[in-house]
């Protein structure tokens, strides 16, 4: 049951209250996601797309794309990207890198094989349903096509857990709520924790989904993951 103070929303209204929430966070999204990560977040994007191996002719969609940052690695290495979300101030600031579509992971707009990859930044613990965006992306993969997802994780040492949970549970918090002015926007985002997976549920989802070769890399000290699977070769 939900916490009295807390800021998640109510089963069946997480879309809406997400997509209101990116929007009127848009703006400050990128400078805060640097501040708040210190930078790290473009290494760890880096570190999944090579992870994924990709064919240089590969068409890759970008899955709750945001204001672009993966699309913008995709495009710099001459891929076909496409980029999907459900935020209309996000996706305008992400226009520059490719064709883009408003809409949301659980119906992709996509006929079937349409893609050799999808990538995805931060976004599990934003989808209304996860395990139903998972078949939407196993169904617009080509078979043997690569999923590539980054998250946050909670660390396994205890030390930086601790570390770590002070950090996110209260300086981003307030660095995020002074410049974006929203505060219940960066309350959000550690309560939003909760939604995530631990690893043997999400390997258990992708692998219920259709995928195989699942790899799970810890990055961050533990502070964010990538997870690489394949889509089985039916
Ligand atoms: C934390 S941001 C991540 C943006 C970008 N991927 C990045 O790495 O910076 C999460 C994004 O997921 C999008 N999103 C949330 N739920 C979605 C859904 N059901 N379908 C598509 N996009 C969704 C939000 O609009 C937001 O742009």
């Amino acid at each position: 049951m939900k916490q009295n103070d807390s800021v998640l929303p109510d089963e069946g209204a997480k879309q809406p209250y997400v997509r209101d929430m990116f929007d009127r966070i848009a703006g400050t999204y990128d400078v805060v996601n640097r501040l708040m990560t210190f930078g790290l977040d473009q290494g760890w994007r880096a570190h999944l797309v090579r992870e994924m191996y990709l064919d240089p002719k590969a068409r890759v969609l970008d899955l709750a794309c945001g204001t672009g940052d993966f699309l913008k690695a995709w495009s710099a290495k001459g891929m076909q990207v496409y980029g999907l979300d459900l935020s209309y101030r996000m996706l305008e600031k992400a226009k520059r890198y490719g064709p883009l579509v408003q809409g949301v992971g659980e119906a992709l707009p996509f006929g079937d094989a349409s893609f050799d990859a999808v990538s995805s930044g931060f976004a599990v613990r934003n989808f209304a349903d996860f395990a139903a965006v998972l078949t939407e992306v196993h169904r617009v993969l080509r078979p043997g096509g690569v999923l590539g997802i980054l998250e946050v994780a909670t660390p396994k040492s205890r030390l930086v857990r601790e570390l770590h949970g002070v950090y996110f549970g209260s300086m981003v918090p307030l660095v995020g709520g002074l410049i974006s002015a929203d505060r219940s926007a960066y309350r959000y985002l550690p309560e939003s924790v909760a939604y995530l997976p631990t690893d043997e549920r999400f390997r258990q989802l992708l692998q219920q989904s259709g995928f195989t070769q699942v790899r799970r890399i810890s990055v961050g000290l533990g502070a964010a993951q990538l997870l690489i699977a394949r889509r089985g070769v039916e």
